[in-house]
């Protein structure tokens, strides 16, 4: 087995770093902050401790995993690594400094990649001189319990290391779907929908946010409503989260921020982590009620999953994944309750196709433009699933 390299022992890195070894790995985890190398070592004991006490972990595996874990201080112990992930600060000349650092140390067939949410995995290779070896390998926060990874190779990556990747991690029972290299990579892309569609219904004085969070959770089966969503992520991750997507796919209106949540972020009601964002998280607060009309509630529903299916079909129409891993990333990334494509079957194409025509026309704004492959697949009469 290969010896696995984690870079950044912070939130990602060090849930990483404990599903590699508790893979049977031996891992070196390296953080250039020694405070942060200490917790991530104190977290990964205490969280063992605890899936031993509740019987999830034996107390032998706790120890062989604790045992496999190394916590580095010089970036030369990963000489002898075989992948090396990296999970540092979310910043491309940062990350091009110590991809092209890396590659002075390890062995050349050593696989180089990066955990980035955001940054183009084509710019961080470009650091590399054998570029062919770094791709994109983008876990789910908390990294242990979110089942699916993203596979994204560069277009500089070879495919061999692009099959090596995905099966290593594979083995570590994940769930792993293929993706192009384009901003947002499968789910932060698909996803954008769900809130900007949804903060646009409440800035317009449609609904409120209560009502919305109810219709989305009592129409659509979410496990959270959107608002609830963001307050539980962060505003200003979610908000950093939509501008970045926003402007990397050239101010694409479909994708555009709302000044809503940017006011939200700049008054620091960043959701449950600072006790207030859409909600207030205070002891005693009583929760507003919402509005259970049934008409409208449906109407919020249709709206907000007719945008949702339309960014997994325009995704599928311009190849950055199959069906089977779009479908796969929402339900395991995010915990959509059903596939956005196979929802479209469900719904029908052509109702979503007519919800999304109507907004067109309603708003003249390209914002709700039906994706071609929409309407050549009601031309044939086809389905995503036949
Ligand atoms: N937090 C998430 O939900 C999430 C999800 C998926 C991907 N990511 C991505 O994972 C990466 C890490 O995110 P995080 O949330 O774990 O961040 P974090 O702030 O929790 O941890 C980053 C760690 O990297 C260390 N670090 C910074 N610069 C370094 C350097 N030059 N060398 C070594 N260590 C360095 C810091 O000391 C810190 O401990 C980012 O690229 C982020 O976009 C984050």
């Amino acid at each position: 087995m290969k010896q696995i390299g984690i870079i950044g022992s912070g939130a990602m890195g060090a849930g990483i770093a404990q599903v590699a070894a508790t893979a049977g790995h031996n891992v070196t985890v390296y953080d250039n902050t020694q405070s942060a190398l200490d917790k991530a070592k104190t977290n990964l004991e205490n969280t063992l401790k605890k899936l031993v006490e509740k019987q999830k972990l034996t107390e032998e595996a706790a120890k062989g995993i604790l045992a496999r874990t190394n916590f580095a201080n010089e970036l030369n112990q990963f000489k002898d690594c075989g992948l090396i992930i990296e999970a540092i600060i979310e910043n491309i000349d940062v990350k091009q400094k110590l991809f092209s650092e890396l590659e002075t140390i390890v062995s050349d067939d050593c696989i180089l990649a990066s955990n980035t949410s955001s940054l183009s995995i084509a710019s961080i290779a470009s650091a590399c001189k054998k570029s062919e070896r770094v791709i994109g390998i983008h876990f789910f926060n908390p990294a242990p319990l979110m089942p699916l990874v993203e596979i994204i190779p560069a277009i500089t990556t070879d495919e061999k290391i692009t099959k090596e990747s995905k099966s290593i991690i594979d083995s570590w029972g994940k769930v792993t779907v293929l993706t192009k290299d384009t901003p947002g990579f499968i789910v932060n892309r698909v996803a954008r929908s769900y809130y900007g569609e949804s903060i646009r219904i409440y800035e317009e004085g449609m609904a409120d946010f209560v009502t919305i969070d109810w219709a989305m959770k009592t129409f659509g089966g979410f496990k959270m409503g959107p608002f609830e969503l963001m307050d539980f992520i962060g505003n200003d991750i979610n908000y950093k989260v939509t501008e970045s997507v926003w402007t990397q796919f050239f101010f694409e209106p479909r994708f555009k921020p709302s000044l809503t949540q940017k006011r939200l972020v700049e008054a620091r009601l960043f959701g449950r982590k600072s006790g207030r964002g859409y909600y207030n998280y205070a002891e005693g607060t009583v929760l507003p009620e919402p509005d259970k009309n049934e008409e409208l509630g449906k109407y919020i529903f249709n709206r907000v999953i007719s945008m949702l299916i339309n960014e997994a079909v325009d995704s599928l129409y311009l190849k950055l994944a199959s069906r089977d891993d779009l479908d796969l990333a929402m339900t395991k990334g995010v915990n959509y309750p059903k596939g956005l494509l196979k929802w479209a079957d469900e719904i029908g194409l052509q109702n979503i196709y007519n919800t999304l025509d109507v907004l067109y026309e309603l708003y003249n704004e390209e914002r709700y433009r039906p994706s071609i492959l929409m309407k050549m697949m009601l031309k044939d009469n086809k389905k995503f699933y036949e």
